[in-house]
């Protein structure tokens, strides 16, 4: 039987990468936080001192509600690396773009140049007017699933087998060796997207199901279902849960701050995304995808950051993060306004909060 989620582990804590440009909120609010390479270079370097575990590049391809400037995931997950020791940066890759055979080998190269510290990003796209632009042709939702299923099924074959044969309805392999293999341990496999057909991959195929902002309550639904699943397939998938957090000395100065966003939102991209996004999810049959039920205000931070609810004083975000953690969750995925100074803040205020907290959960069950 698969090892449970281990509710004793230490959990992990990754960052956005700002890697394009306008910040993690689509809001006119003035923020101190850059997209070029020199600004995420020093983040990485802070985020690494202030405990982070991982860093998560973006993929667009092209603008749309703000990103006006996009660099590329792939690349820019190196600069990360070649700037830091320890830190472990997630690349996001978009099946489509990328074809297995060019991402395993160039994964691969990357963990021989990072000493294993790469993980690659499954996502499925959501941007119809992506794909038109770049000429990628827009499957729907089920079929998007299916060809990034395949795409990890491909990318750990060639990096596990000697010599790799597939024949798939997307991707065909024959006899394909690659050398040199990525070290070990092998790059982890991470995913976004909360549809039933997300979840269904995760509980097949990823190391990792990375789910938007939600309350702690529909987060343990999602984890219970997609556990329970795992579990009958003999897989193994750890959780990450996106939150966008405002830390400040007092309650009222963080909520002060969400006000200021949320009144400075620029009302036609929120607009814009959120048709964008309902008509991605459309085709997702129950009609539980990632933003099925978000708001326009939900929408102001795009991954529903706001709803995990990550504002106030750093001990209060402590307790709510124990309270995701204690839901199932391995991982914490986190977006600020100001990054810098804010991941900094968080290092210093809430992390030891959060690793207390969880010294007194594991004494009260050691000792009853
Ligand atoms: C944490 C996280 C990161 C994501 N990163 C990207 C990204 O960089 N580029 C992209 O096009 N989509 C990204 N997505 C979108 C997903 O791949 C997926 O298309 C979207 O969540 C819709 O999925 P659903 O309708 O199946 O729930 C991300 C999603 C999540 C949850």
């Amino acid at each position: 039987m698969p090892e449970q989620t281990n509710r004793h582990a230490p959990l992990q804590f990754a960052y956005w990468v700002p890697n394009v440009s306008g910040g993690l909120v689509v809001s006119k609010i003035p923020q101190r936080t850059g997209w070029d390479a020199e600004y995420n270079r020093t983040l990485a370097q802070i985020a690494e001192r202030a405990g982070f575990d991982y860093a998560l590049t973006q993929i667009r391809f092209t603008a749309g509600y703000g990103a006006d400037n996009q660099h590329e995931s792939v690349a820019f997950s190196q600069a990360l690396l070649g700037a830091t020791t320890r830190l472990k940066v997630i690349a996001a890759l978009l099946p489509g773009p990328w074809h297995p055979t060019l991402a395993a080998k160039q994964i691969a190269t990357i963990s021989h140049l990072s000493q294993a510290r790469i993980a690659v990003n499954i996502v499925s796209g959501w941007f119809r007017g992506e794909f038109k632009a770049i000429g990628e042709p827009w499957l729907d939702h089920e079929e998007r699933y299916l060809r990034s299923e395949e795409f990890i099924r491909c990318l750990r074959g060639i990096w596990q087998q000697e010599s790799f044969t597939f024949a798939g309805d997307f991707y065909r392999y024959r006899d394909y060796v690659m050398k040199p293999k990525p070290l070990d341990p092998l790059p982890e496999i991470f995913q976004g997207g909360s549809s039933r057909a997300a979840r269904d991959m995760a509980a097949r195929v990823s190391d990792w199901y990375f789910t938007n902002g939600n309350s702690v309550d529909n987060i343990r639904r999602q984890i219970e279902d997609i556990q329970a699943k795992a579990q009958d397939n003999g897989h193994q998938v750890k959780i990450g849960v996106n939150g966008f957090v405002i830390a400040r000395d007092t309650e009222q100065e963080a909520q002060q701050v969400l006000q200021q966003i949320l009144d400075q939102a620029d009302p036609a991209a929120v607009q814009g995304f959120h048709h964008e996004v309902q008509n991605a999810g459309r085709a997702s049959p129950e009609g539980e995808g990632n933003w099925a039920a978000s708001t326009l205000e939900d929408l102001v931070q795009y991954n529903d950051g706001f709803k995990t609810n990550l504002i106030g004083t750093p001990q209060q975000i402590a307790e709510r993060i124990i309270a995701y953690k204690n839901a199932g969750t391995d991982l914490m995925l986190l977006g600020f306004l100001h990054f810098q100074e804010e991941v900094a803040y968080f290092g210093r205020e809430v992390l030891p909060r959060v690793r207390e907290l969880e010294r007194q959960q594991q004494a009260v069950t050691e000792h009853g």
